[in-house]
């Protein structure tokens, strides 16, 4: 396993505390992946931790480690609903898929000997860091945008006992400051920048390939925000395919909210440039206007033959609504993956009978205010009338 530089290819060690090559780059966890997918299967049924966390099953794809800092997360449900299979992430300890990086991340920052982990967040990253800090005994420092986080994320931040810095800025400010201070006073940093949080994202696409017993569907489904899990999904196929794990490639479709989607712009342009945006959404998780894992998710989409769309507020909202009232429910950002399909099934570019798999990144309690913007309970005074009246 090495550490390699997905611009010019130089090779560094896994050890070493670095997110970016010398040239700029972003860096890669590489290796030879020969395992039997089988061995995969087999693990479901254990009642060993290891096996029981969706991630760890996978091991020998994502961290050759002896001692892991896992609850266990992943083995998250899939859902058929109305045709669609739903992956549903919020079902993940913190309630979000960045658990799943977040065991990895926090492993390697246990072997290089970190005391602190830091991140900036728009609050999902900010909750799982800082519960897994606090299993792991590190101290957890965590960069917010001032007023920009949902409620239960930065309640649930602060109960597990981080050190939170609100950052008066947006998260783009916020994700610069962490690099600095990480860079500046030897803190670990395991935003989605760090590799080791990609190779435990993977497994998202990993598992589900394994809930759909290794027949892979047309399309896999994404929001995309600061981009790492769109380029996690990218490499987890790739690796995938190579290992013979899959008969043939599904496309990837990354789908950004049209308030923050400088995504979106460069692929309009086949990628010809990198945007920059002010961000603004009602899906606060992804209110991100100059994604990190950019050059990374670039490669996703070429790789799987993907695409990117985007959609207005009111279309995540309504698809939220759909979601929520199946019984499910997801946070705003989740649901861009069913306003986006609906989008391209109307522009025929997802068609009928192609089998589709939508990624449901957090859960419905990460943002209780999104949801009282658009319901409301009925006051009535405690009669019997006031109920039949209200009943109608
Ligand atoms: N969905 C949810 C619920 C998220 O919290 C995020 C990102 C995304 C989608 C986008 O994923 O960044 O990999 O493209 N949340 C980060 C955070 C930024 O700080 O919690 P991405």
């Amino acid at each position: 396993m090495r550490l390699e530089c997905i611009g010019c290819g130089k090779i560094f060690p896994l050890d070493e505390v670095r997110y970016t090559c010398d040239c700029g780059n972003l860096l890669s966890v590489e290796r030879e992946i020969t395992v039997d997918r089988k061995v995969f299967d087999g693990r479901r049924t254990s009642r060993n931790p290891i096996d029981q966390s969706g991630v760890w099953r996978f091991r020998e794809g994502v961290l050759d480690a002896g001692d892991v800092v896992t609850h266990p997360e992943g083995s998250t449900r899939l859902y058929e609903r109305g045709g669609i299979f739903f992956k549903h992430e919020g079902e993940n300890p913190t309630g979000s898929f960045k658990d799943r990086g977040m065991t990895v991340a926090m492993t390697q920052a246990k072997r290089l000997g970190a005391r602190a982990v830091a991140c900036a967040s728009t609050g999902n990253t900010s909750a799982s860091l800082a519960a897994y800090a606090a299993q792991a005994g590190l101290r957890a420092i965590v960069f917010i945008p001032s007023g920009k986080v949902a409620a239960g994320k930065l309640a649930q931040t602060l109960a597990y006992g981080a050190t939170a810095l609100s950052v008066r800025g947006d998260f783009d400010d916020a994700m610069r400051l962490v690099r600095e201070a990480c860079d500046t006073l030897g803190i670990y940093l395991v935003n989605s920048i760090n590799p080791f949080r990609i190779e435990g994202q993977k497994t998202i696409v990993w598992e589900l390939l394994q809930d759909l017993e290794w027949n892979a569907p047309d399309w896999i489904v994404v929001p995309a925000g600061n981009l790492g899990n769109t380029s996690a999904f990218g490499k987890a196929l790739r690796e995938a395919r190579a290992a013979g794990w899959i008969e043939r490639m599904p496309r990837l479709a990354a789908i950004q909210a049209a308030g923050a989607n400088p995504f979106y712009r460069a692929y309009t342009e086949s990628f010809a440039q990198r945007h920059k945006v002010q961000a603004e959404t009602i899906a606060s998780a992804i209110r991100i206007g100059d994604p990190v894992s950019y050059e990374k998710a670039v490669a996703a989409i070429r790789a799987t033959n993907g695409i990117v769309e985007q959609v207005t507020d009111a279309e995540l909202m309504a698809a939220k609504g759909e979601i929520d009232r199946m019984g499910i429910g997801c946070e705003p950002a989740s649901a861009t993956t069913l306003a986006g399909v609906k989008k391209l099934r109307a522009a025929g570019v997802m068609r009928d009978g192609e089998r589709i798999v939508c990624v449901l990144t957090g859960h419905i309690l990460k943002d209780p205010d999104a949801i009282l913007k658009t319901v409301s309970t009925i006051e009535i005074e405690p009669t019997i009338e006031a109920v039949g009246k209200a009943l109608g």
